[in-house]
């Protein structure tokens, strides 16, 4: 793979945003209608506030807030695709079934990214994008620089909130949306509690729920927590299960799902970052702030919620010790806006020479900086799975992964909290070329590339009622080989949207 960029200008984040589609308002998105003047005419949907406003402001207020379609006004038994007017006539509102493709946090969005596109580019469905905004800040960074715009926008995220709270705002917020707007499937990603959420209401009015990211497993509720109860959960209740790897396929069949409803597609952010990669994104110079003196750079990030207090601050220490015996790095770490990480991880590291906090970075930043570090140190799901991309040994700071595969394939060590055992295992590989060579170069594990063209595939397959979802000779195998099947699928959908974004 090169890493070099095909021309595009070396701004790359600012180049996509200041070229961003024009925003379309919610009214005439929301109902798959053409014509803005279309919907005012039927008003079947109303924004909350004056017209325009919620798009002003780059979000909208719920739409179904206001909405004055009434659960009688649905056709008895219909898909969903049949709504009528107030006048009382019944008007085919789609002539193609609709998906709902949901997403809160950062992680969903860039591995949700893809699929979209993909998705639009086949043109089988007709998408119904919603953010439950369970990131507000760190989500809409993703979402601008893919020049990806919700048709909803239900903002629910408030300041350090709690698990239950925002589980009762995302299923409440669903289940009225999916009542006013029902759909022929929602696809969740991962295992936030948007995700969680999102498949319960879903279940609850029968929609069918395709999950991206299915079958990962620790085999412990308490780790990660709760993500581990919440992919559970969803698995138990999703029609359609696209698992990334063999492994996450063979944890679904023992927890009794049906092979059928299963595809093994290798997972999406592999696919957005070797688009990605391969325009130049990921040349980026480094943060602002950052000496680049030649000093070897390690990247950290450590956000989860089981590590809060003692192990949080025991990765800290750990990090003022490595950058006390190793005079020749810098360690950067991308502070995520959790206050609970804010607060131990300023208190801690805020003074401490060659020792970097910076804001999220955004997704073109992070990957150029990922892409020139020696070494990463991670409890991130996401960047256990992009570090072998970029051939670059991962200290995975857990006490047990749900993405074993890096580490089966010695490309990363499971270190847990232990502020001993971090500092050992780090100092061991920035010591030892061998040792560190040996961790950094082979085939990422976790995808090939065509994850997203196979979720494509397998939705049509399963729409026109064919199972398997994918034939065992589409499926990622977990080489990274090539499939001379679906020649560079996976891909071109990703590629065209980007194009079409700065064009
Ligand atoms: C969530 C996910 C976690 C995922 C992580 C990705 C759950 C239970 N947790 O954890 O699985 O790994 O996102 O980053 O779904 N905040 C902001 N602005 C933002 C984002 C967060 O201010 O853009 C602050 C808010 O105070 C918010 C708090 O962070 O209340 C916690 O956000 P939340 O989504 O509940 O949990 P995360 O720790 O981000
Ligand atoms: N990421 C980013 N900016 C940052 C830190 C991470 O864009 O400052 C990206 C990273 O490349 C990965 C994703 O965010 O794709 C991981 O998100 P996070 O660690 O918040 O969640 P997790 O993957 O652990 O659920």
């Amino acid at each position: 793979m090169s890493w070099r960029g095909r021309g595009l200008e070396p701004h790359l984040p600012e180049y996509f945003r200041s070229r961003q589609t024009p925003r379309r308002t919610r009214c005439s998105r929301s109902l798959g209608l053409e014509q803005e003047e279309n919907a005012q005419k039927l008003s079947l949907l109303t924004l909350d506030g004056k017209a325009g406003d919620g798009v002003a402001r780059g979000r909208a207020q719920p739409v179904y807030s206001n909405a004055n379609i009434s659960r009688s006004q649905y056709k008895p038994g219909s898909t969903g695709r049949h709504l009528c007017s107030t006048e009382g006539t019944l008007l085919d509102m789609h002539s193609r079934p609709v998906i709902g493709v949901v997403f809160g946090t950062r992680p969903e969005a860039i591995k949700l990214a893809p699929v979209i596109f993909e998705l639009r580019r086949s043109a089988n469905f007709e998408l119904l994008l919603i953010s439950t905004a369970q990131h507000r800040q760190m989500l809409d960074q993703v979402l601008d620089i893919f020049g990806i715009m919700p048709d909803l926008d239900l903002d629910l995220m408030t300041r350090n909130q709690t698990l239950g709270g925002l589980t009762c705002r995302v299923l409440q917020s669903m289940d009225e949306l999916l009542q006013q707007r029902p759909l022929d499937c929602l696809i969740v990603q991962g295992d936030t509690t948007t995700a969680f959420a999102a498949a319960v209401a879903a279940f609850y009015r029968k929609v069918p729920v395709a999950h991206i990211e299915a079958g990962l497993r620790t085999g412990d509720l308490l780790n990660p927590y709760p993500e581990e109860a919440n992919r559970k959960l969803v698995s138990a209740l999703a029609r359609l299960h696209f698992a990334p790897t063999p492994l996450a396929r063979a944890n679904l069949l023992e927890a009794g799902a049906d092979a059928g409803q299963i595809a093994v597609t290798g997972n999406t952010v592999v696919d957005a970052l070797q688009v990605l990669v391969e325009r130049g994104a990921a040349d980026h110079p480094l943060p602002p702030g950052i000496p680049n003196d030649g000093r070897r750079l390690v990247l950290l990030t450590s956000h989860r919620r089981e590590s809060w207090g003692e192990d949080l601050e025991n990765i800290c220490r750990a990090v003022a010790d490595l950058v006390a015996a190793f005079e020749d790095i810098r360690v950067v770490y991308p502070v995520h806006m959790n206050p609970n990480v804010r607060r131990t991880v300023g208190a801690l590291l805020e003074d401490i020479d060659r020792v970097h906090l910076t804001a999220p970075l955004d997704y073109f930043q992070f990957l150029s900086l990922l892409r020139r570090s020696h070494l990463v140190l991670t409890d991130s799901g996401g960047v256990q799975e992009e570090a072998p991309s970029f051939g670059k040994p991962v200290l995975v700071l857990r006490k047990v992964t749900e993405r074993p595969e890096a580490a089966l394939r010695g490309l990363s060590v499971i270190v847990g909290t232990s502020r001993e055992r971090i500092v050992n295992e780090a100092s061991r590989l920035l010591s030892c070329e061998a040792a560190f060579r040996a961790m950094s170069n082979a085939e990422n594990p976790y995808g090939d590339g065509r994850a997203s063209a196979r979720i494509a595939e397998s939705l049509a397959r399963w729409w026109h009622g064919e199972l398997p979802l994918l034939p065992p000779e589409l499926e990622f195998a977990g080489t990274g080989e090539l499939e001379p099947a679906m020649p560079n699928a996976g891909r071109a959908g990703f590629s065209d949207e980007l194009e079409r974004v700065a064009a």
